[in-house]
């Protein structure tokens, strides 16, 4: 049969209807398998499970394929810019002049932060890594707005979206001023959103500073490349905490934090550490890739693999020449770049790379371009999540208007000891 799927339990025969996605993907719906079978599924890491219906990124990972909204991802690359793509993700078209007018006003005037906010920084140590203050940051961005926390009420949620887009980077360069021991520069609203971003991490007090257009276009595409992908580890979070219903700051601080894991975001800021270490170690590219083969400790090639993409990453082929061309334009010449490339070519052609479909993915090569710039490893995936930021509030608006919505509450298979009676302390 075309459209369901059949499952034997005990004898018995159930069927489960099979949906199917505008692009031809399908899936089983297994909502009514615990009421009719009394059986759940197991399925850990959820590489085989779809936890919701979504229309706003695809992702064929076999073809190496990510579209915003439909729009394919080289195309908004090439034409869009971040801003434009944050309308896109949010309100699942491209905006018209006056919405878009509308939306950058919107977002400039919002960036600066609470005079009072500044002291929260100071409550951190100087060497505070910018992901926990980040999180923490946003998160107590609800202490400061208890006026537009519902999650059901429509102006709530559209001062907190601005808010949240606005000023997730003034947080992010106070973050990073505070770990340099240099004074806070408020937002300036003549400035592009990148270009603001750049002035209020690298400007100072003393100097005038010219927001370099090499450099603002360069992250104004990362962030662009960044802005979502579907339902990982960090967006899944976002949902998940989402689903009890608490407000969009907490939900995104969550997010925050789940990206900051080696394993997701977090790997821009190790690859750049394992391209420094085989540089400083004067190591060869074959050498580390033989030790992260052997599965040797701190060896794993970070910036390959990744779970939905099994034939190439798409951004990661758009950040690699972006990387060439900015290093150009800036006259540098990078170590870690050339390093990169032949980790990259010995990967691809080694038979452990190819067999398990291994791809250098985004985090492969941003880094280089980060550090170019001046950037520190440590505010890399800080960079990360500002650009992740309107894919997280999309599905996290996407999932308070399903129909479908539920709190999220996977279940387990129990594996610990059957029913022990308790042992009073003095008899055990
Ligand atoms: N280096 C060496 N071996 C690897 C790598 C790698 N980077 N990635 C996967 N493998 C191996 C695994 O050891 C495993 O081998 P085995 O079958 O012999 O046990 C096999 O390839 C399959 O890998 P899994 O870890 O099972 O794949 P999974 O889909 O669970 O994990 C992940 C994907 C986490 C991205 C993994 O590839 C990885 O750790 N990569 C390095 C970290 C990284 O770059 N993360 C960023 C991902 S993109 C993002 O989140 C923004």
């Amino acid at each position: 049969m075309g459209d369901t799927a059949r499952i034997c339990v005990d004898g018995k025969t159930f069927e489960l209807p099979i949906v199917e996605g505008t692009e031809g993907e399908r899936a089983i719906d297994i909502r009514k398998l615990r009421s009719e079978t009394g059986l759940i599924t197991l399925d850990s890491g959820y590489a085989n499970t779809g936890s919701c219906r979504s229309a706003i990124p695809f992702i064929d990972g076999d073809q190496g394929i990510l579209r915003y909204r439909g729009i394919p991802i080289e195309e908004l690359a090439e034409k869009s810019n971040f801003l434009e793509v944050a309308y896109l993700l949010l309100s699942g078209h491209q905006p018209n002049r006056e919405q878009f007018d509308y939306f950058l006003k919107s977002i400039t005037h919002h960036t600066m932060i609470h005079e009072d906010f500044k002291r929260f920084f100071g409550a951190l140590p100087k060497d505070a890594h910018p992901m926990a203050a980040c999180s923490a940051a946003i998160g107590a961005l609800s202490t400061f707005y208890p006026d537009s926390l519902d999650p059901r009420d429509e102006r709530h949620i559209e001062i907190s979206v601005h808010r949240l887009i606005a000023k997730t980077t003034t947080i992010a360069a106070y973050a990073y001023k505070h770990s340099v021991g240099q004074p806070f520069m408020y937002p300036r609203n003549d400035l592009s959103y990148v270009g603001n971003l750049l002035y209020m991490m690298f400007g100072n007090p003393c100097e005038s500073y010219e927001v370099d257009p090499v450099i603002e276009k360069a992250i104004d595409l990362l962030l662009i490349l960044h802005a979502d992908h579907e339902q990982n580890c960090s967006a899944s979070t976002v949902r998940l905490v989402g689903s009890s219903r608490v407000n969009l700051f907490a939900a995104i601080s969550a997010g925050i934090n789940a990206l900051w894991g080696p394993s997701h975001g977090g790997a821009n800021q190790e690859v750049i550490h394992m391209l420094q270490a085989i540089a400083d170690q004067g190591m060869t590219g074959r050498e580390f890739v033989e030790r992260a083969k052997r599965g040797d400790p701190g060896a794993r090639l970070m910036g390959f693999g990744h779970r939905v993409y099994k034939n190439f990453d798409p951004r990661s082929k758009i950040i690699k020449k972006a990387c060439f061309d900015v290093l150009e334009k800036l006259g540098v010449h990078s170590r870690l770049l050339e390093i990169a490339v032949e980790l990259e070519e010995i990967a691809l052609k080694d038979d452990y790379f190819v067999e398990r479909r291994l791809y250098p993915n985004v985090d492969f090569y941003s880094g280089v371009i980060y550090s170019a710039i001046g950037t520190p490893p440590t505010m890399f995936t800080a960079l990360f999540a500002i650009g992740r930021l309107p894919g997280w509030i999309a599905q996290w608006l996407e999932m308070h208007q399903d129909p479908d919505f539920k709190i999220g509450r996977p279940r387990q298979i129990y594996t610990g000891p059957p029913i022990t009676s308790y042992v009073p302390l003095e008899d055990r």
